[in-house]
């Protein structure tokens, strides 16, 4: 991943509009409506699943069939909302069927997740089901890697079952519950290691996706306590939800 081939978006806004107009490869021939994203601009926690179904391609929001609605119940338990949150997908349009998306499409949509990346700036990367996991993690397992917390970089990657999975399998709900609550402890992590890598140089421009994550459940031993991060007025913001 790499910012260089990023246009200059300034805004998730911006780039909302330019996913909205976006013909960059065959899926824009069939969507109704492009699925840009949804939430908070600053989110710490960013949640993203694989690519829009039929009822996010007639209403351009992500998560609103019954996936989403699963998704709501398990925010519920954490509990954040979604308004405390950002929800996209790897691709930004409804692959026709359903299908997986093709590897040609997820490139040719890449530049606009890693751009929302950049710009909100998650510590925290969930990704719903094996596909969106493996873009951040390829040697995962979804079966072994549910529910770990994984540094990615200086963010920490979280990946949970797809809530689609939950549906066909009930028996998932009660992992998929647990899984999720580790989400505010993944934020205390995210936030350690941010604060590290911060301290001495000037923060560095996050590849995080390019570094291979560490296979150990805490990021680092050595990671400044949470107390010690260099306060910023975002860092209190979103640490204030837990
Ligand atoms: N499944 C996904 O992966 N994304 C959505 O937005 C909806 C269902
Ligand atoms: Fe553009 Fe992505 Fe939609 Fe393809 S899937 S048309 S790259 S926004």
């Amino acid at each position: 991943m790499d910012s260089q081939h990023h246009t200059n978006w300034e805004s998730i806004e911006q780039i909302a509009g330019a996913v909205r107009s976006c013909t960059r490869c065959v899926l824009a021939e069939t969507r109704t409506n492009a699925v840009p994203g949804d939430g908070s601009p600053t989110a710490a926690v960013m949640f993203i699943g694989e690519g829009p179904g039929q009822n996010e391609d007639e209403q351009g929001l992500p998560f609103v069939g019954r996936a989403g609605k699963l998704l709501d119940s398990l925010l519920e338990q954490v509990p954040l909302q979604r308004s405390d949150v950002f929800i996209t997908n790897v691709v930004k349009c409804r692959p026709p069927g359903n299908r997986d998306p093709e590897p040609g499409e997820v490139a040719a949509c890449m530049p606009y997740l890693e751009a929302q990346i950049d710009l909100i700036n998650p510590r925290v990367i969930v990704t719903l089901g094996r596909h969106s996991m493996l873009r951040f993690y390829p040697q995962g397992k979804i079966s072994n890697d549910h529910g770990r917390i994984i540094s990615l970089g200086s963010r920490i990657l979280l990946p949970i079952y797809h809530p689609a999975a939950a549906l066909r399998n009930p028996r998932l709900n009660e992992t998929m519950v647990r899984d999720i609550k580790r989400i505010p402890e993944a934020v205390r992590e995210g936030l350690m290691l941010q604060s590290s890598s911060r301290e001495g140089t000037s923060q560095a421009p996050n590849e995080a996706q390019d570094q291979a994550p560490a296979s150990q459940d805490a990021p680092s031993t050595d990671a400044a306590p949470a107390s010690e991060h260099q306060d910023d007025s975002d860092d209190r913001d979103q640490m204030s939800l837990f």
